[in-house]
């Protein structure tokens, strides 16, 4: 009897748990950037809409590119991605390809669906 009330008491309360971390999946919390980058280190960079190639292409940033050319893309161990005027062309076969010595490669890594998102990323930030 003891010992099926505890069981009673460990279901009811992992499903309490379950429902707490289910409402920010169910809420989309998931798709947002965390909070964490959204101040600070991104501060100066302005995150594109939801739902917009661009924004997939900003999430594919932080995860690939970000700990070179800076979460901002402002540079850091690789150059500022702002304003740059290279094709849309040039830039994915730069990401797909890398540069040896410089910069990796993603064709392994990322599809083209993703290569296109980042370039539609970089070109969507400004000066
Ligand atoms: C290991 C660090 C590193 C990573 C990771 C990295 N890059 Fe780079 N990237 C560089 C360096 C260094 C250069 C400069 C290469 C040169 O000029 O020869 C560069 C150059 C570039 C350029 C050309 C800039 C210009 O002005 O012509 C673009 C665009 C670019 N990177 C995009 C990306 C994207 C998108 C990702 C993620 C998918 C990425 N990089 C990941 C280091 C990195």
């Amino acid at each position: 009897m003891k010992l099926s009330l505890e069981v009673k008491a460990i279901i009811i309360g992992s499903i309490a748990g379950l429902t707490a971390v289910g409402i920010p999946f169910a809420s989309g919390g998931m798709l947002q950037p965390k909070a964490a980058s959204m101040s600070g280190a991104t501060e100066g960079i302005l995150v594109p809409a939801p739902g917009t190639q661009a924004r997939e292409g900003y999430t594919l940033f932080q995860l690939n590119c970000a700990h070179c050319h800076g979460s901002d893309a402002r540079g850091d161990e690789g150059p500022d991605l702002h304003g740059i005027t290279r094709s849309a062309a040039s830039i994915s076969t730069l990401i797909r390809n890398g540069r040896k010595g410089e910069m990796p490669k993603f064709r392994d890594k990322l599809n083209d669906s993703q290569i296109k998102a980042l370039v539609a990323f970089i070109k969507s930030m400004g000066d």
